[in-house]
């Protein structure tokens, strides 16, 4: 049966973002906290290398920020950058103060220190983790503290369809009311009517044939910023995970830039080292420059893959430092100690997204974005390794403080509009969804990838539009699934990373054109931002100039 309920706070993801969000709130506020599959499944889960915080006595806040600085090739928002850099050593404590366990530095003379990897674009050692699994360590652990919060109902396996906004209901004053969520098990679409709305669903990184991330990165949050008449910005800048094990059953299994960090090398197909001829920072430069390396050197091999070589080190160092990577790859038969593996990049994490401030707002009052889905300018035009789940703690704690200070916030209209259930009937067609989920993906790799070109970029916006049109006369006429929401959402997102790299005639961070190689030297640097046709000039309007 459909159910109309109604919290103080909606949450729409369960990762790192959306978990702190719920712990962070004030305990007095009835929140739901909806995951589109189990509650731990999403990329926090996967997170291998670690959080990055300048802990070291070496090391200092104002490095931090010159190496994110450094990283985001000239889109980077300072503003947002120190203020996230910060609050990095804080963030780690209060993960260690919820029972989060970090790897100590047994060889240090101080018993109480964490050891810290280094990953690239990083200057120094600065990233804490957890053996090589620090997503599930945060995951699980903030995952139990807010399954025992009697104020926070759980929805697990809720997908949220689209928001409820005073636009849809009729109303003047712009702001989120609320959302529409499909309930998998029943198929029935749920009205939740909340005084906040937060948007923590994770980047889009499905659009692409391959990639690092789980199933849920389909981009939902910010199809529904977009469709909600948000800005969104700096779409364009899709950053490539440079190391992913290349072997047909591993599904792009990530292999962890702190390998290289810890002494990892990469090496053609015949053994040749290769990163010195591209960076002087060799392995250690940051991920847009390792992975267009790679794919400049199979391209020119006409090779599958690189490899990668850490058995220069000792076995129990192998073991001890990347006991899960080193089981994996040894259950596909390369043992890491023994010789190099075969890697390949793939598309790991979405640096744009819909555009808030550095409290997490957007441009509908009532609506925040959060974690990988929003864009606050840290990471400009590529994300600096370990930076974005500190970004994750930090915008979780800055919504929970903007809502509490919000003063409750108006209540939500006594008459939401319900989802209607009538008119549509079960699709007799479903490998249509399946076919146009395929070529999305085929053509985003193929035309959007690591190197694009006008032609290239041309040819996908019009394959884009065509599935998009095709796709919301299909969602219009059949009862909707998980599978053709997620849909409708990877391919309107895919449109918007075409159109943002339509824009940019240049090539900068993670947007590289053969049409315009060089980077911009005459013009300030700009963040792409694009804005949607219902965007309202009386939305709050984020409120600060973004560069
Ligand atoms: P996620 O953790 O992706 O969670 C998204 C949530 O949203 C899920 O609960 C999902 O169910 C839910 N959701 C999505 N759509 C909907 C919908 N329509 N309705 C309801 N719920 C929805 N970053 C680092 O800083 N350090 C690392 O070491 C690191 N390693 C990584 C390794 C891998 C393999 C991957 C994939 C990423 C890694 N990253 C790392 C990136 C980092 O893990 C992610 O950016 C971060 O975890 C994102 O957290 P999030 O809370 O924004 O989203
Ligand atoms: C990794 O461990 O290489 C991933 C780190 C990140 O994406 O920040």
């Amino acid at each position: 049966m459909q159910q109309t309920l109604s919290y103080d706070v909606l949450i729409l993801g369960s990762g790192a973002a959306g978990l702190t969000l719920a712990l962070c709130l004030p305990e007095r506020y009835r929140i739901a906290l909806a995951s589109k599959g189990p509650l731990s499944e999403g990329s926090t889960l996967y997170a291998q290398g670690g959080v990055s915080a300048a802990l070291d006595k070496t090391d200092s806040v104002e490095s931090h920020i010159e190496d994110t600085l450094d990283a985001g090739a000239g889109l980077c928002d300072p503003r947002a950058v120190r203020y996230v850099v910060e609050q990095g050593p804080n963030s780690i404590r209060w993960l260690i103060a919820q029972g989060v366990h970090f790897t100590r530095d047994y060889e240090s003379n101080d018993s109480g220190a964490y050891h810290l990897t280094r990953e690239g674009g990083h200057s120094h050692r600065r990233v804490v983790h957890a053996d090589d699994v620090t997503g599930r360590e945060i995951e699980t652990t903030l995952e139990k503290l807010v399954r025992a919060r009697t104020n926070v109902t759980v929805l697990e396996q809720h997908i949220a369809v689209d928001l409820i906004t005073a636009a849809k209901l009729g109303l003047s004053e712009p702001r989120c009311h609320g959302a529409y969520l499909l309930d998998r098990r029943t198929q029935h679409v749920h009205t939740i009517g909340a005084r906040h709305v937060v948007l923590a669903t994770g980047g889009a990184n499905k659009v692409y044939l391959y990639t690092t991330n789980p199933d849920s990165s389909s981009g939902d949050g910010i199809a529904m910023a977009w469709r909600a008449g948000c800005r969104v910005a700096n779409m364009e800048f899709m950053q490539f995970h440079p190391t992913c094990l290349f072997h047909p059953a591993a599904k792009s299994f990530l292999i962890s830039e702190a390998v290289r960090g810890e002494g990892g090398k990469l090496l053609l197909p015949d053994g040749t080292p290769f990163m010195h001829k591209f960076d002087t920072r060799e392995e250690m430069a940051p991920r847009d420059i390792v992975a267009r390396a790679i794919d400049h050197e199979m391209k020119r091999l006409g090779s599958d893959h690189v490899l990668l070589d850490i058995s220069h080190k000792p076995k129990t160092f192998i073991q001890e430092h990347f006991p899960t990577i080193y089981a994996r790859c040894l259950s596909y038969g390369y043992d890491m100690a023994e010789g190099p593996i075969p890697v390949v990049p793939a598309a790991h994490y979405t640096c744009g997204g819909a555009l808030t401030d550095l409290r997490g707002r957007t441009d509908l009052p009532g609506l925040y974005a959060i974690g990988e889905t929003a864009y606050t300018g840290l990471h400009g035009a590529n994300r600096m390794a370990s930076n974005s789940l500190l970004e994750c703690i930090v915008f979780g704690n800055a919504a929970a403080l903007d809502i509490a200070d919000a003063n409750d916030g108006p209540q939500h209209p006594r008459d939401l509009l319900k989802w209607d259930e009538s008119r549509v009937t079960d699709s007799d067609e479903e490998v249509v969804v399946s076919h146009n989920w395929s070529e999305l993906r085929h053509f985003m790799w193929d035309y959007v990838g690591i190197v694009r070109t006008n032609k290239r970029l041309k040819r996908a916006l019009s394959r884009a539009e065509l599935l998009l049109h095709e796709i919301e006369e299909y969602y219009g006429n059949f009862r909707i699934t998980g599978d053709l929401i997620e849909l409708r959402n990877l391919t309107q997102v895919a449109k918007l990373i075409i159109q943002s790299a339509i824009q940019r005639k240049e090539s900068r961070g993670l947007h590289y054109t053969l049409d315009y190689p060089e980077v911009d030297n005459q013009n300030s640097p700009q963040s792409t931002v694009l804005v949607p046709p219902n965007f309202a000039a009386n939305h709050q309007a984020v409120n600060w100039e973004i560069p």
